[in-house]
Parts: C-alpha cells; sequence; structure tokens
C-alpha cells in the first residue's frame, strides 16, 4: 500500500499494540503461550491479522478465524499452534480448545477411563498450552481511533501530492475523477493496487501519475436495481462481499445464485489482506486470463458500467466482445469503471462456478470455469447456456459454439456426452502452451461441465447415475481442531527450578509477538549504502558485454562493481567452484555478474536492472535425464555395498535370475525451494585496519567468515561475523549465505562504507538452491516368504552448476536409503548431475527424505506387483534390535516397532481402513486413502571433523550468567534448550541466564547451525564449560553451604578464581568410505518414527484434503517437549508441502519461473489437518545426547510423505473402480495436475495424449 494510499487513515503496527514491557495483548499473549513462533518472522503477520478481526468482531467465529488469517504464511510451526490460540477467542470456546471426543487419544487407555496409558511415574499431559488461565479479552481496553483524525475527516478530503515528478491525484468529487482522467487518460488508477503494485516492483514500471477514486462516495454505492444488484467500484472486494451476503437475505434462493457463486468464489480469491483492498474494477481492466470472476461475470451476463467526461456513462455487457486480447478490454483510456451489475437469476435458471489451483487458498486459478442453464419449465428443455472459462486462452472465453449446439436439448445423458464433445474441441490447448499442464487444463474444463451436468441434475431430479453424490471433498472437515500432544511430565522427583523436559516458551516468544525481536533487516547502521546484484538473464552461455554506463548514471547510484574488482583469482564453496560473479561465461539463470551500490534499496534494484548485459546463449542442460544423457555430472560415482560391512573383501554382483519375484523401477522427486521468511541479507561494516564486522542472517557464521577471507584476501581474525537471529533457514542459508556476503564484504571494502545487501524474494529464490531433486533407478528381489533380499539402486541428484554441499546431501541419500527395512544384501550408487540450474544445497532432511522415497515408493510396487498386504509386508521386513544398515551401523535401541504400533493403536488405522473401503465403494468420484509410514535418520554430520562445538560461559558477580555458543537461534527453539541446560548444569533459575548472539569473535570456528544436531553438540559443550566452572565453585559450595549462588560467586572472584569458561563438545561419528563402498558406525543413534495419515481426493478435479495425521516420534526423552513437538508438526507441515504442492517451475532454457508466492506455493493453515495428533514415544531415552534427549529438526519431515502415500492409494482406488489394478508410477510432488491425470477416465481420455516429446518445447521441465 503507498504511503499516499493511507492519508487521512490511523495505521496500527504490531508494535503499537503492546509492548513487551507493558503487559502484552491478548492476541500476543496466547499466540506465545501456545507455542504459536519459531523462527517469529511470520508472527507478527499473524498478530495483526487476529487483531484485526477482533477489533472489527469482539466474538468471532473459528470461521471468522480461518479466514482472517487466509492470507497469513508460516513455513515453521505447521500453524497448529497458531489456531489453537487464535481458536481461543472464538465465541463457541471458553478459552479453551477441544481435544478428542474423550480427551485423550490414548483411548480405552486412559486414565480417566482406567487404564495406565497416562499414568506411570511420569504422568503423560495431552496439551502444552492451557488457554484457559489467559486474561480474557476485552475490547473495551483497546486504543480507540485517533480524535484527530475523526474531527478533521482527512479521509473525505480531496488530496495531491507530487514527489520527484511522481504524481498522485486523490479527488473525494466524481466530476473531478472524470475530469482528472480525460486531462490524463494514460494516469493510472489505483484502486487496491493489488496488480500495480506487482508491476511497479518487477515490471520497474515508472508510475509517473496515479489517481486515487476510493474517496468518492459515488464509487460507493451499492443498491438493487430491477436487474439486478448495483456495485460500486469503490468497494473493495470484501465491501463486496458483505453487500451480496446483506441483499441475499432479503431476497428469495431464486434471485440470488450467481450472489452465491460470485460469494463462493471470493471465499477462494486470493486472502482476506488482498480482498480488502483489491477491487473489482481492478480485476475487470487487469483482465487476467486467470481471473476467478471475470468468467462468473461473462456466464453470468454481467454489465460493467464506463464513465467518462467526454462521452458520458456507458453500460456494457460482459461478453465475447469485452476482452479483446491478452489483458486488453475494450475500456477507452479516458473511462473509469464505475460499477458492476452483478444480475438475478430466476427460478429455473442453474449458476455454478468452479475454480482448481496449486493450493486451495489463496492462489490463483489454474481453470476456473462458471456456468448458465437456462431451462424450459414446460419442456424441460435448454433454453440456453452460457459456459465461460478462465485460464484457457490469453482471456477469459465464452464456449459460445457449445453453447449454442446445446441449446434447445434435453438435460440427459446425450446432452452430457454432447457438451463434454464439444467442449474438448473448443477448447484445445497446444503441448506447448504457454502456463504448460495442456491435458490437465483440457481435462479440468470437462470435470467441471460434468460437475454442473451432475449439479443441475440433482436440482432438476433428473435420475442420472451419480447426481446425488458429492463431488466436493472435505465435507466432513471438522470447524474445531481435535488436536493432541502427548508428553511425558518431567519425574515428580526433578526439582522445581529444574527447567530440562518442561514445556517451556520459545525464550524469544514474546518479543517475536511483539515484534520487538530484532532480525538482521532491523538493524540500523548510520550512513549505510544499500546493494543489488546484476543478475544473469539466460542459464548458459557466454557474456558479451556488461555495460553499467545507465546505472551509474542515475541519481542514488554510486558503484558497480563486478569480477574484475576481485583482489584474488578464489571461488567460493568448500571445493572453491562458486564463482562470486560469472565472468565469461553463464552457469546459470540469475547468476551475479556484478553488484550495483546505491544511497537506497529501490535505487540499487531499479540501477541493477538498468546494466546492460549482453549474452549469447547456448543450450543448457536443466534436468538430470539431459544430464544423464550429455555425461555431465559434477561427482562421478559414490557406492555402498552391505557385503563389505560383513567381511568380504571384493563385491559379488546381483544375480538376478536366481529370483522367482524381481521387480525394477524408475521414480523421480522434485525439489523445494527453502522459502524462509527472512530473505538472505547481511550488513557489512568496514572497521580500521582492513577489517570488517558482518552482521549476516546465515545458520553458518563460519562458512561466511570463511570465504569472505579466502575471496577477499583478508585474514579471519579480522572479520567478526555475527547473528542474532533468522527468520528460518532449513538448510538454505549454510552455504548460501556467502554468495551474498561476499559480494556485498567487497563493496564495503571498496568504498570503506557500511554496505547492505537484502534480497528480494523473487531474486532469493532464482539465486540460491533448492533441495536436490532426484531421479532412482532400482531393482529388488523379494524372497518366497517375502523378505527383502537383493536391492540395486542408482541415485542420481540434480546438484547445479557447482558441487557445494551435494555430496554430503547424496551421501545422506544413500544412507537413508534402506529407511526401516532389512535389505539382505544392497548395492547402492549414487552420482551427481551437474546442470545448468543454482548449485543445490542443504534442506531439512538433507538428502534422507529422497532416499527414504526411493524405497516406500519400491514398497508399494513390490505390494501391489504381487498382491500383498504392505503394511504386512513392512511388519515382516522392519529392522530388528542390533541389525546392521547397508552402510554399516548396528542399530541399538532401535524404536521402529514400538513407533509402528504405537501409532497403528492410537491412529485406529485398522478400524479407519475399513470405513475409507466403505466410504470408497459409495463414492465415484471422491476417494479416500490412509497411509501408514515409519521412517529412521541418523544423528550427526556426515564428515567426522564437523561434529564438534564450543561454547563460552561467563559469571558475573551479580551471580547472572551470558553464554555464547557456536549454534544459531532459526526457531528452533535452541537458545531456549541451552538455556535450559544451562540452568540444569549449574543448578541455577534459568532467569539468571541469558544467551547472547552467535558471534566468530567469541566463539571460532563453530560448524554450521545444521543436521539437527544443534542442542546436541551445543549442549555438550555448555555442558563441559558449566562443569569446569562447577568444580572451580565447588569449594566455595562446600565451605558455604548455607549461602546461595551469588556469594559462592562473589567469593570466588575474591579468590581470584576464573569464572569464564571455554567448553568443547563432540558427537559420535566414523566415516564411511563412499569411495570404495565400506561402510562404519555412521552415527552415534537413530531417531525413528511412524505417521498415519488419511486423505481424500477429488478424482475429478485432482484436489485433496488431508482429514486426519498421528505421528508417533521417538525423540529419547523431550529436553523440551513444546519446542520437540512445535519441530515435529512444522517438520511434518514441510514435508507434505514437499510431497504434495511444491513445484519448482523452470523452462526448458533454464529460466527460473517459480520466484515468489504467486507461484511457488507452500502449505497454508487452511492445508494442515484439523484432526492432528502428535505422541512423544513414552520410555525411550538415548545414552549419546545430552540428557538422554534426541535431536528432532530433521526426522519428521520425511513423515509427510506419508500423506503423499494416502493419495496415491486413494488415487489407486478409483483407478481399480476405472478397471485399472496394475501398479503405476507416481512421482513426486502430487500436485493436482499429478492427481488428476492419474485418475485416468473416460475425462481424460478425450483429451488427445501429448507428441512425441522431442517435437515440442513444454512450458515447463522436472528438474
Ligand atoms: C496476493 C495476490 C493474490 C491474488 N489472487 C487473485 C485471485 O485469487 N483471483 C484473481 O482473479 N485475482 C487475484 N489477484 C489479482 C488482483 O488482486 C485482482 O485482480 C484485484 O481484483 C485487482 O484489483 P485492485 O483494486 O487491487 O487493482 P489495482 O492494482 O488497483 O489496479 C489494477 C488495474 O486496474 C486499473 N483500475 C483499477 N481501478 C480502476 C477503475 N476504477 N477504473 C479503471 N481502471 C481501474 C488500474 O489502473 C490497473 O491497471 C491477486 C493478487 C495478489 C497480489
Ligand atoms: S514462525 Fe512462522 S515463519 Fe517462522
Amino acid at each position: 500500500m503507498p504511503v499516499c494510499g493511507v492519508f487521512g487513515k490511523a495505521v496500527t503496527t504490531v508494535e503499537g499494540i503492546r509492548g513487551v514491557e507493558e503487559r502484552v495483548h491478548p492476541v500476543q499473549e496466547r499466540l506465545t503461550k501456545a507455542h504459536g513462533s519459531q523462527c517469529g518472522y511470520c508472527t507478527p503477520g499473524f498478530i495483526m491479522a487476529m487483531y484485526t478481526l477482533l477489533r472489527n468482531k469482539p466474538q468471532p467465529t473459528k470461521d471468522d478465524v480461518d479466514i482472517a488469517i487466509q492470507g497469513n504464511l508460516c513455513r515453521c510451526t505447521g500453524y497448529r499452534p497458531i489456531l489453537e490460540a487464535f481458536y481461543s477467542f472464538a465465541k463457541d470456546e471458553k478459552g479453551e480448545i477441544k481435544v478428542t471426543e474423550n480427551g485423550c487419544p490414548m483411548g480405552e487407555k486412559c486414565c480417566k477411563n482406567g487404564g495406565d496409558g497416562c499414568g506411570g511415574e511420569r504422568k503423560t499431559l495431552i496439551k502444552l498450552s492451557d488457554m484457559s488461565k489467559c486474561v480474557p479479552y476485552d475490547p473495551s481496553h483497546e486504543l480507540i481511533f485517533p480524535p484527530e483524525l475523526k474531527l478533521k475527516n482527512f479521509h473525505q478530503q480531496s488530496f495531491f501530492h507530487d514527489s520527484n515528478g511522481h504524481k498522485w491525484y486523490q479527488p473525494t468529487d466524481y466530476s473531478m475523477l472524470l475530469a482528472l482522467k480525460r486531462k490524463h487518460p494514460h494516469a493510472r488508477v489505483i484502486s487496491g493496487n493489488s496488480e500495480l503494485a506487482i508491476e511497479l516492483k518487477f515490471r520497474f514500471i515508472n508510475l509517473e501519475m496515479v489517481i486515487n477514486p476510493r474517496q468518492v462516495p459515488e464509487l460507493h454505492e451499492h443498491h438493487l436495481t430491477d436487474d439486478g444488484v448495483y456495485l460500486g467500484t469503490g468497494l473493495s472486494l470484501s465491501q463486496m462481499e458483505d453487500a451480496l451476503n446483506e441483499f441475499s437475505k432479503d431476497l428469495p434462493e431464486s434471485k440470488t445464485r450467481v450472489f452465491k457463486a460470485v460469494l463462493e468464489m471470493l471465499h477462494w480469491f486470493a486472502g482476506r489482506h488482498v480482498r480488502n483492498v483489491a477491487s473489482v474494477a481492478g480485476n475487470i481492466a487487469t483482465a487476467s486470463p486467470i481471473s476467478d470472476l471475470n468468467p462468473i461475470w461473462m456466464a453470468s451476463k454481467a454489465k460493467v458500467v464506463l464513465d467518462s467526461e467526454e462521452r458520458g456513462e456507458r453500460t456494457l455487457t460482459i461478453d465475447e466482445k469485452f476482452f479483446i486480447g491478452y489483458r486488453k478490454t475494450v475500456i477507452r483510456p479516458d473511462e473509469i469503471v464505475k460499477a458492476v451489475i452483478v444480475p438475478f437469476s430466476n427460478e429455473n435458471e442453474h449458476f455454478y462456478a468452479y475454480k482448481l489451483a496449486q493450493r486451495r487458498e489463496d492462489d490463483i486459478a489454474i481453470v476456473t470455469g462458471a456456468f448458465r442453464a437456462q431451462m424450459n419449465p414446460k419442456t424441460q428443455l435448454v433454453d440456453n447456456l452460457s459456459i465461460s472459462y478462465g485460464g484457457m486462452d490469453i482471456f477469459t472465453r465464452l464456449a459460445l459454439k457449445t453453447a449454442e449446439k446445446l441449446a434447445g436439448k434435453k438435460w440427459d445423458k446425450t446432452l452430457l456426452d454432447l457438451g463434454l464433445n464439444l467442449i474438448s474441441e473448443e477448447f484445445t490447448l497446444k503441448p506447448d502452451v504457454p502456463g504448460g499442464m495442456a491435458r490437465f487444463r483440457q481435462t479440468l474444463t470437462l470435470s467441471f461441465f460434468f460437475k454442473f451436468f451432475l449439479q443441475v441434475a440433482k436440482n432438476l431430479q433428473i435420475s442420472i447415475d451419480h447426481c446425488v453424490e458429492k463431488t466436493e471433498i472435505g465435507d466432513t472437515i471438522p470447524h474445531t481442531l481435535n488436536a493432541t500432544q502427548l508428553y511425558q511430565e518431567v519425574s515428580k522427583d526433578q526439582p522445581i527450578h529444574d527447567p530440562v523436559g518442561r514445556p517451556l516458551e520459545h525464550v524469544s516468544g514474546e518479543r517475536h509477538t511483539t515484534g520487538e525481536a530484532i532480525y538482521t533487516t532491523d538493524i540500523e547502521i548510520a550512513g549505510c549504502l544499500h546493494s543489488a546484484l546484476v543478475l544473469a538473464p539466460i542459464a548458459c552461455g557466454t557474456i558479451d558485454n556488461v555495460d553499467p554506463t545507465k546505472a551509474l548514471e542515475m541519481d542514488g547510484v554510486i558503484a558497480f562493481f563486478d569480477a574484475s574488482d576481485l583482489p584474488t583469482n578464489e571461488r567460493m564453496g568448500h571445493h572453491s567452484d562458486t564463482p562470486i560473479f560469472a565472468k565469461d561465461r553463464v552457469s546459470y539463470h540469475c547468476q551475479p555478474i556484478g553488484i550495483i551500490v546505491a544511497r537506497d534499496h529501490e535505487t540499487a534494484r531499479r540501477g541493477a536492472n538498468a546494466v546492460v548485459v549482453q549474452c549469447t546463449a547456448e543450450k543448457p542442460i536443466v534436468t538430470i535425464e539431459e544430464a544423464r544423457k550429455a555425461d555431465s555430472w559434477i561427482l562421478d560415482e559414490l557406492q555402498l555395498h552391505s557385503q563389505l560391512n560383513e567381511g568380504n573383501d571384493v563385491v559379488k554382483k546381483n544375480d538376478w535370475s536366481k529370483y522367482t519375484r524381481v521387480i525394477e523401477g524408475e521414480v523421480k522427486m522434485g525439489g523445494q525451494e527453502h522459502f524462509y521468511f527472512e530473505t538472505h541479507n547481511c550488513i557489512v561494516i568496514p572497521k580500521e585496519d582492513r577489517a570488517l564486522e558482518v552482521i549476516v542472517s546465515t545458520q553458518g557464521i563460519n562458512d561466511v567468515q570463511t570465504e569472505i577471507g579466502k575471496c577477499l584476501s583478508i585474514p579471519r581474525h579480522k572479520i567478526v561475523v555475527k547473528v542474532k537471529r533468522i527468520g528460518g533457514g532449513f538448510g538454505g542459508k549454510e552455504t548460501a549465505s556467502p554468495l551474498i556476503a561476499v559480494p556485498c564484504a567487497l563493496a564495503a571494502m571498496k568504498l570503506k562504507k557500511p554496505v547492505r545487501l537484502y534480497l528480494e524474494r523473487f531474486d532469493d529464490m532464482a539465486i540460491t538452491g533448492t533441495r536436490h531433486p532426484f531421479n532412482f533407478n532400482y531393482k529388488v528381489a523379494l524372497s518366497e516368504d517375502n523378505h527383502l533380499i537383493d536391492y540395486d539402486v542408482t541415485a542420481y541428484a540434480n546438484g547445479g552448476h557447482s558441487l557445494d554441499l551435494s555430496t554430503g546431501v547424496l551421501t545422506r541419500a544413500m544412507v537413508h536409503i534402506d529407511n526401516v527395512y532389512k535389505f539382505k544384501n544392497a548395492h547402492i550408487y549414487g552420482r551427481i548431475c551437474r546442470t545448468n540450474t543454482a548449485s543445490n544445497t542443504a534442506f531439512r532432511g538433507f538428502g534422507g527424505p529422497q532416499g527414504m522415497f526411493c524405497t516406500e515408493t519400491l514398497m508399494k510396487q513390490l505390494a501391489e506387483t504381487y498382491d500383498l498386504d504392505v503394511d504386512e509386508l513392512r511388519e515382516k521386513n522392519l529392522y530388528n534390535e542390533g541389525d546392521m544398515t547397508p552402510f554399516g551401523m548396528h542399530l541399538r535401541k532401535c524404536n521402529i516397532r514400538r513407533t509402528w504400533h504405537e501409532c497403528k493403536e492410537i491412529s485406529q488405522y485398522l478400524e479407519k481402513k475399513g470405513k475409507v473401503q466403505e466410504f470408497n465403494r459409495k463414492n465415484h468420484f471422491r476417494k479416500r486413502g490412509l497411509y501408514m509410514m515409519p521412517t529412521k535418520f541418523g544423528i550427526g554430520f556426515g564428515l567426522k571433523f564437523m561434529n564438534q562445538a564450543s561454547a563460552l560461559v561467563l559469571i558475573y558477580t551479580d551471580g547472572t550468567v551470558l553464554i555464547s555458543h557456536g549454534g544459531m537461534e532459526m526457531g528452533q527453539g535452541l537458545h531456549t534448550k541451552i538455556l535450559q541446560i544451562a540452568a540444569r548444569c549449574l543448578d541455577i533459575p534459568i532467569e539468571l541466564i541469558h544467551v547472547e548472539e552467535t558471534a566468530t569473535d567469541k566463539v571460532p570456528n563453530s560448524m554450521p547451525t545444521a543436521a539437527s544436531v544443534g542442542s546436541d553438540l551445543c549442549g555438550v559443550a555448555v555442558e563441559d564449560a558449566c562443569q569446569q566452572l562447577n568444580q572451580r565453585l565447588q569449594p566455595y559450595k562446600d565451605k558455604m553451604k548455607e549461602k546461595a549462588w551469588k556469594d559462592w560467586i562473589q567469593a570466588a572472584h575474591i579468590d581470584r578464581v576464573s569464572l569464564s569458561a571455554s567448553g568443547f563438545g563432540i558427537i559420535h561419528n566414523e566415516p564411511v568410505d563412499f569411495f570404495n563402498g565400506k561402510g562404519a558406525e555412521l552415527f552415534g543413534y537413530c531417531v525413528y518414527g511412524t505417521a498415519c495419515c488419511e486423505v481424500e481426493i477429488d478424482c475429478l478435479t485432482g484436489d485433496h484434503r488431508l482429514l486426519s495425521t498421528h505421528i508417533v516420534m521417538d525423540i529419547g526423552d523431550s529436553l523440551n517437549p513444546a519446542i520437540d513437538i512445535g519441530q515435529i508438526e512444522g517438520a511434518f507441515v514441510q514435508g507434505y508441502g514437499l510431497f504434495t504442492m511444491e513445484e519448482i517451475r523452470v523452462r526448458p532454457n533454464g529460466i527460473r519461473l517459480s520466484r515468489g508466492p504467486g507461484v511457488y506455493k507452500i502449505p497454508s493453515a487452511d492445508d494442515v489437518p484439523r484432526d492432528f495428533h502428535v505422541s512423544l514415544l513414552k520410555g525411550s531415552s538415548n545414552p549419546h545426547a545430552i540428557f538422554a534427549s534426541k535431536a528432532v529438526g530433521e526426522p519428521p519431515l520425511f513423515l509427510g510423505c506419508t500423506v503423499f502415500f494416502a493419495i496415491r492409494e486413494a488415487i489407486r482406488a478409483y483407478r481399480i473402480q476405472q478397471g485399472q489394478k496394475g501398479y503405476f508410477r507416481f512421482d513426486s510432488p502430487a500436485t493436482p495436475e499429478a492427481i488428476r491425470m492419474a485418475c485416468e477416465d473416460e475425462f481424460t481420455k478425450k483429451i488427445p495424449d501429448l507428441p512425441d516429446a522431442h517435437s515440442f518445447t513444454p512450458w515447463t521441465v522436472a528438474l
């Protein structure tokens, strides 16, 4: 929203609600108490969404809450705690959130039912937080609207602002508005700015003159007319929604069918925040081919009122003559869109609209369809029909031919068949159509028509197969949250001040909710310059010329640096293979070529855009298939042979002819964008003596220090790298940070001024790599008694243009490819493809999920090929205590069977299975799938030297303690756990301890905070330091037994005893020899877990809903159940996104299309299950980590894949119904397109197959 747009309005920010120093607002209190923030970067947004709702409706319903947070995303929490906190304000709650029926998923075993499932020495609790003790919400305590603004009525005054030649007109008088538009026909009318803002930000349009019509009263008019409802375009979409709802109340149902379709569509139109500002005028004028409303306007024959000073008003029907080209309408430059008239329907008119998007909520449509049938009541024949589709052409289009030919027909099967044939002829898409998904989009036109046909048949009570069935999914999803978190209370003997094992709030929780948590972007440095990277426009080829002249001529642009300014020829990365700036050749689209420095961020961005980069493009290698064909490898080839761990010196090849049951297969898994909420950014401040201070959002301060030192020839002791907290990392801020920090440091050094580099998400997603996409080719033999015998598998990882961490990622995939199954003999190979894409890097799970996905796929293939029960096959092959993995590790305290059986019981799996089968028998086009899947995850870095950490513990004479350690706080609660560990070690209240920012001048050579071992490693380092201090203090404790902590400290100080200690810790690692294939006891321990998920799919559209999730996770003796369960839920939802909706979209020429939330979809609150249960395995303890705990960050992520396989089960049920019984390959992710196209049926058969792959250029390719 431009600043001028809020002229005369009061703006309240999260800081304005209340701060930590005062009593926080109830919304802030409840979100903190519910553990609803992790990295905290999304938190102010959620707080403000809920605060706004309460200000407008102090007693909201749960549906209101869902709608209020429609436009808010969170990458960390998995949303459950956020919903729990916010639902507690709903009027149908008394401050407490409902759990399952009897309150406990232990069911019969619950202590309340006389069982001992919750009891024992340590009680089992079922909820992490209790909202009932929170302060009730009292709207009378809210801030009042500033009286000055009320009195002066600024919002009713016209205003004009001219800033550096950019003119903003804000008339309040309608005739003035028309006059302005006449005088300046090319001035842009700005209504909600939701569309214009994008043009301004990403297309760098020059918006010299803007007219804001929102204050003009005439544009807010809304009233009923003879034909329908007149809605002035000054109304926002939300206001339009309210008006339609209001009018509908007093009108007969038959008149409001179009209104109803509009209202239903509005629910899925963007999010609430966009709808609160966006206008229908902006939507019509933009004329987007994928607009959600335009198809409704066309099919319903809605009208639009246009007005100009010169020619006056004209009212047009929005029909086939209205949209005249790509984003073009008949609206003339001097006209404004004054109103839309939404028509009434009549008794015999049927109107419905449908939308399908990659993510249901807050996503642009893939295809939208609106349908109107006017029936003749006497003849029961179709009088006339209107069908309109968005997403099928360069503009919204009516199915004119189809409508003409169906007029006069009876509503029966013949009409249906004819309609389907006509639509498939009228709406064809070329295989290379922009936007891609040609067959899917065409199928959707038929599916929508079919849905409409069934609905009308139902209305007309015409007996047609399936017309009484529902085709919409998710109707059984409860409006409440059934969520439990089962964990054990600490032992009764544990001292009250010992916080270990207790569900303490995140130490920064309150600061997150009040907006007081400081991130790198919040830090102001006097005289700081800003910078932006100049990026390569192609993916592969030569750089012919780079000319910054135009940029340097721009006001505010200060300098341009490129490879020629670097002091050395050094490259970045552990293998020194990543250029700081591309020189001569480009290896991937958006590779940095240079850096522009300017006085502010926007000028720097505009300057970077103005640098002329001329390249000669060559054909890039983008996919794994292309790399394999071209023999393009970064690493070739790693291996593992289980035989070598059993005393054999020579590897024997498998003799497949020995077996009767052998399957072969291939499966592909896509990558994943990190989508941390805080994008990469850093500040570099030059100091005296060529020293640098670097404040950076990173998981690896050591990497940043090393790379700056190496590339800019500065000794490391002169580079201090610091980070307080980061807004999410997930692996994406490990080795990727130097990509930003090194150029920024170069600019700061050259200019001898502080320089900041902050990446817009658009650039962040293009410059940095993602989770590695993988292909697997496998072959496996199954014995007659269903044991897994021989396994031969090759994993191909798409590494991108340089090595980065690909070796580690690939080897982790290789050592997790067994998942939880004992293979008698396994040969595992891995290769890394070199492609012209950004260098793929670490991502939570680090290759593990990819490896496990392969084996879970082959388990399904075996089961389906040999008609086996996959669960029985699993149970037969699950690892047992002491078994050895193919990489030579013996599994001790192997709890996989325990998590499996407990999950089976808690989720009532067997009972549900029967219900799912029953549902599938009764429903033709909706199918359910239920799936249970186990996981195992090895803990520790793959490289031995990395399994070390240091910490510095300082005690001050007032008794307070300051800790610095090598780990970064990125939402995972590391600092909170460290405080708990230190409090127990020193035996003091946690309030006396503070954790300082992470910095290279406090703790040198620290490893990146990754591999889930932050608390394992830093915890033992802190413990070591505390033990040293305890030893020094022991004589004082012994001597002064009656005294307390502070006295001992002071006494020791007086005696000249050092009160600071540096601690050091290591964890187990035994290196595996991947070059020769010999394994070792690689990890100290493994984490186990099992999930059970139930989904429902819409076989006609490919949409799905996740109905329920149960997870049982073995994480030892939890250090902090709140943080650990938060990690489990968050990782599960991130894994769910990975395997279902997150799709990296890249063109065959390597140009990256998914560069922001518009194209790339992560799960929203609407996607997470409302039946969500997490249980920590009881009685598990782990001798290999601090206080018997286990790591938790990465292990649960793979459980998100359970949803993928549940979806596959549902598809399978549909396919079996259609007579297709055999195994079918199903690659990840399970997008709506993948689901729909796997549900082969009479509709998909009507769409011609794509021609030979080489005969056309697809829109996108799977990496
Ligand atoms: C996050 C996000 C999600 C979105 N989701 C959806 C979605 O689900 N479905 C969908 O269809 N669209 C979606 N959009 C697109 C956009 O929000 C809509 O098209 C919206 O209705 C545009 O209205 P606006 O008032 O914000 O337009 P603005 O950005 O103010 O203007 C857009 C264009 O319309 C012109 N204009 C505005 N008002 C008038 C007027 N009164 N007379 C003449 N010309 C005018 C402007 O000059 C400009 O050219 C989304 C956008 C965003 C940013
Ligand atoms: S807490 Fe929501 S994005 Fe991190």
